[in-house]
């Protein structure tokens, strides 16, 4: 992997590259302290940042890009705090293809034992003539300066053609092919505004890797933004499709509905490696401790029924379900708790429960009850759960102990 992560095309000779394809380890790039950082509502002063680098550092991230050097001088001294206080991802800082960008990623990253630049300019004809106002070939001239400059102090390069997946592919293909001419070790695919879908993205990846020459010598990754809901999916698509780098972030936050959620890759790498055949870094029991670190560091709750982290994705209400789950777990769960970092699936009790859960969830409390009494509790936990959505063990123990049975 630490091959993978150092290609040095043109330096130290195509034997040391790595190619995407031909390693099944995807790299982890996290970008929740900036992309993440640019969700409404998630700004993060410096020592909530560095509280969160180390949480990624324990989580076993491999690339934590800090912030946007260039952005402010708030998001520079973050970059610098990193970089300072994490040793084991690499610290990467995002540049656009200026020399004062990338000046000033350079004197951010210093003390970083391991760093990249991430340089982007956007390639798709929207942005070209409406932001930038620059013809194809001005853009593919920038994306070449801005890609040799970082290499004149990096090793370690990555460039984005932003708005990549509305680009014209033979364009996108082109500017590509140039920035790993020009030095690029990772070429990242931005869905910018999370308008693909698996099927044309993963079209994208593969027209991009049958026509872009030298694309052996890059890692391609990817970055799905989340409007459609799509974001992981397309992650996912990409990855079926040989690109080795996922960009996502913790919980899925980021700029509008967010970017493709770091646990749900994971955990999708993970449970699905039958089909993906890759595997993550992750330490996946540190994925719930730290959805939780960043949601009570920026306040944004996490949905109830989020995938993997929310607090009812291992939850089993109906009676049916629970019935299953105290049979054999696996007839309703595709992942063990454990594996997140939940302590245990919780079987809440509610009005769709059925007496073998309830059975079980009162032995549990130490009420061993004959047929007969269960028969009176479950009465009234019917009536109380028509007036209760959750049914709690303390209101459990109240309906044994002053109810028809004890009372
Ligand atoms: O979504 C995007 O295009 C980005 C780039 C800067 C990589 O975040
Ligand atoms: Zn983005």
């Amino acid at each position: 992997i630490h091959t993978l992560l150092r290609p040095m095309p043109g330096r130290s000779g195509e034997g040391e590259t790595v190619t995407e394809a031909a390693s099944n380890r995807v790299v982890i790039f996290d970008t929740t302290l900036r992309d993440g950082e640019q969700s409404p509502g998630a700004s993060m002063d410096l020592g909530q940042k560095l509280q969160i680098a180390k949480a990624l550092e324990a989580l076993g991230v491999d690339v934590i890009e800090a912030g946007f050097a260039a952005a402010s001088p708030g998001d520079l001294e973050a970059i610098q705090g990193v970089s300072r206080h994490v040793s084991g991802p690499i610290i990467c800082s995002l540049a656009r293809c200026t020399q004062g960008d990338i000046d000033a990623s350079w004197k951010a990253l210093q003390d970083a034992p391991r760093r990249r630049i991430h340089v982007f300019l956007a390639t798709s004809p929207i942005h070209r003539d409406f932001k930038l106002k620059l013809a194809k070939e001005e853009i593919v001239k920038r994306a070449v300066e801005g890609v040799r400059r970082a290499r004149e102090r990096f090793d370690d390069v990555e460039f984005s053609p932003e708005d990549a997946a509305r680009t014209e592919l033979e364009f996108l293909a082109e500017v590509v092919e140039r920035a790993i001419e020009a030095g690029a070790t990772t070429v990242n695919i931005p869905d910018t505004v999370g308008y693909a879908l698996p099927q044309t993205y993963a079209e994208t990846i593969r027209y991009l890797r049958a026509h872009v020459r030298g694309i052996e010598r890059a890692v391609i990754s990817v970055h799905c933004h989340n409007d459609l809901g799509l974001a992981v999916a397309n992650s996912l698509a990409g990855v079926l499709e040989g690109a080795r780098q996922v960009e996502c972030t913790i919980n899925g936050i980021g700029e509008r509905a967010g970017n493709a959620s770091l646990e749900e890759v994971v955990m999708a790498v993970r449970t699905r490696r039958d089909v993906l055949k890759v595997e993550t870094g992750i330490r996946t029991d540190r994925l719930y401790p730290t959805s939780r670190l960043l949601s009570q560091v920026t306040g944004l709750a996490v949905q109830r029924n989020k995938a993997i982290v929310g607090q009812n994705a291992f939850a089993h209400e109906a009676g049916i379900h629970q019935h299953g789950m105290l049979t054999h777990r696996e007839t309703y769960e595709i992942m063990r708790p454990e594996e997140v970092g939940f302590a245990r699936s919780s079987l809440v009790l509610g009005k769709h429960s059925g007496r073998h859960a309830l059975k079980e969830r009162l032995a549990a409390l130490g009420y061993g009850l004959d047929d007969k009494q269960l028969d009176l509790v479950f009465a009234d936990f019917k009536t109380l759960a028509d007036k209760k959505k959750d049914i709690y063990d303390a209101d459990l123990e109240a309906l044994v102990i002053h109810g028809q049975v004890l009372g």
